[in-house]
């Protein structure tokens, strides 16, 4: 049973994770390197238990609760009765290598040591401890007390015990958890890769303005952000710097490659609504883009960019990574998408998916094109990823 939390890291995540293991019930203690980054982290959870007791969303009770769960702590030491350790630092392999050292040597050694990496490998930081089989990624999404999912990576080396305390514990704080295998990216930041690149490709081929791309995704793709305007919200710096590293991490497969207009726009420093400008303006005398509406081309797009979706869910089944459950359900809890893509392939048929793809093969003689073999296997057996509905 794990009753005692500790969050390494007070940022963005570290503070919301801390939330979510405070309002079910842990005893939480979060640590920072930064003392700032504590006061902070403290001050906008109060405002945040705040908003929330105002909108009716929790009793005062609940609130108080939730702050008493929670110590902000600035002597790492201090995390020396901890059951399960989150680590939410920054993300880089030699620092949080040495963190998972340091905590180590602090904890008892049942204790779990968890860490929220988007892309590192868990096999490499439990390879840098003395108990790597109690190691493991609970890799939460932002914001992490509002996304409902979280994927749970075994390195290598993980007890299989480790495994299933982790998972059954993160069940319980009322998330819903997909086991991925180590893999880079493991499986939505995997999957989701095409929404942004494929985007950008039209729009580099001049086929639609980011605009229509936009348009196109949500009325009639049904997704709840264009990926522009996604884009944008994210922050290309940050866009930009996760699809380079998941390009190297696959042997610069060229599914994953990033694009030069991306690049320039980090370059010019506009990195979307942050700093004003993205592929949109956001400036106080900006005007909407103007676009056209032809439904039979915004179709066209919301094909090409779901296939290519499609395909690398399949790809990710292909390969192992995940249950096809686990990949529906990460893409519909993790990134919001309006439907899993699997069941999305079965809808289409895997005859069409199969044909959009070796369509667009034959067009660009690229290998980012490439019909997942499972798509393949499957059309020629007619078979579908779900069973079919009488
Ligand atoms: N932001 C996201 O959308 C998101 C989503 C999922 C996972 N993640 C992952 O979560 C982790 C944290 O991301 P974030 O966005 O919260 O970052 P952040 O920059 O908001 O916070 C990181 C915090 O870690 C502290 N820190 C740095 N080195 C430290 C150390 N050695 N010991 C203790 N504290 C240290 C910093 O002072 C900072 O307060 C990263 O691994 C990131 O990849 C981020």
């Amino acid at each position: 049973m794990i009753k005692n939390v500790a969050i390494i890291g007070a940022g963005a995540m570290g503070s919301g994770i801390a939330q979510v293991a405070a309002q079910n019930g842990c005893k939480v203690k979060i640590y920072d390197t930064y003392k700032q980054a504590l006061t902070k982290s403290q001050a906008n959870l109060a405002k945040t238990l705040e908003k929330l007791v105002n909108k009716g969303k929790f009793t005062n009770e609940q609130a108080q609760s939730i702050t008493n769960n929670i110590r902000y702590i600035d002597d790492i030491h201090n995390i020396n009765d901890a059951d399960l350790v989150i680590e939410a630092i920054i993300e880089n392999l030699d620092i949080k290598k040495k963190a998972f050292q340091e905590i180590e040597k602090i904890v008892r050694s049942e204790c779990i040591l968890a860490s929220n990496t988007s892309s590192l490998s868990i096999t490499s930081l439990a390879a840098a401890c003395s108990q790597p089989e109690r190691v493991i990624g609970i890799h939460f999404f932002n914001p992490a007390p509002i996304m409902k999912l979280v994927e749970i990576i075994p390195a290598v080396q993980t007890d299989k015990g480790i495994v299933e305390l982790s998972k059954s514990t993160i069940d319980t704080w009322g998330k819903e958890t997909v086991l991925a295998k180590d893999t880079p990216a493991f499986i939505v930041n995997r999957v989701a890769r095409p929404f942004y690149s494929e985007a950008i490709r039209i729009y580099e081929e001049g086929i639609a303005s980011p605009a229509m791309i936009d348009w196109a995704m949500t009325e009639i793709g049904g997704f709840r952000m264009g990926p522009f305007t996604l884009m944008d919200f994210i922050g290309h710096d940050v866009n930009f710097a996760v699809t380079e590293s998941v390009f190297k991490a696959y042997y610069y497969d060229d599914r994953y490659k990033p694009s030069f207009t991306q690049k320039r726009l980090v370059e010019a420093g506009y990195l979307g609504r942050k700093s004003g400008k993205g592929f949109y303006d956001y400036g106080e005398d900006s005007s909407e883009q103007e676009f056209n509406k032809d439904k039979k081309q915004g179709e066209k797009i919301v094909e090409r960019i779901v296939v290519m979706l499609i395909n690398e869910a399949a790809d990710a089944l292909f390969w192992n990574i995940a249950t096809k459950e686990d990949i529906d359900t990460a893409m519909t809890k993790g990134v919001n998408y309006p439907k899993g893509l699997l069941k999305w392939a079965d809808e289409w048929g895997m005859d069409v998916c199969e044909s959009i793809l070796d369509d667009l093969f034959d067009e660009y003689r690229e290998t980012r094109y490439r019909c997942s073999p499972l798509i393949r296997k499957m059309q020629r057996k007619g078979l579908t990823f779900y069973p079919k509905r009488k």
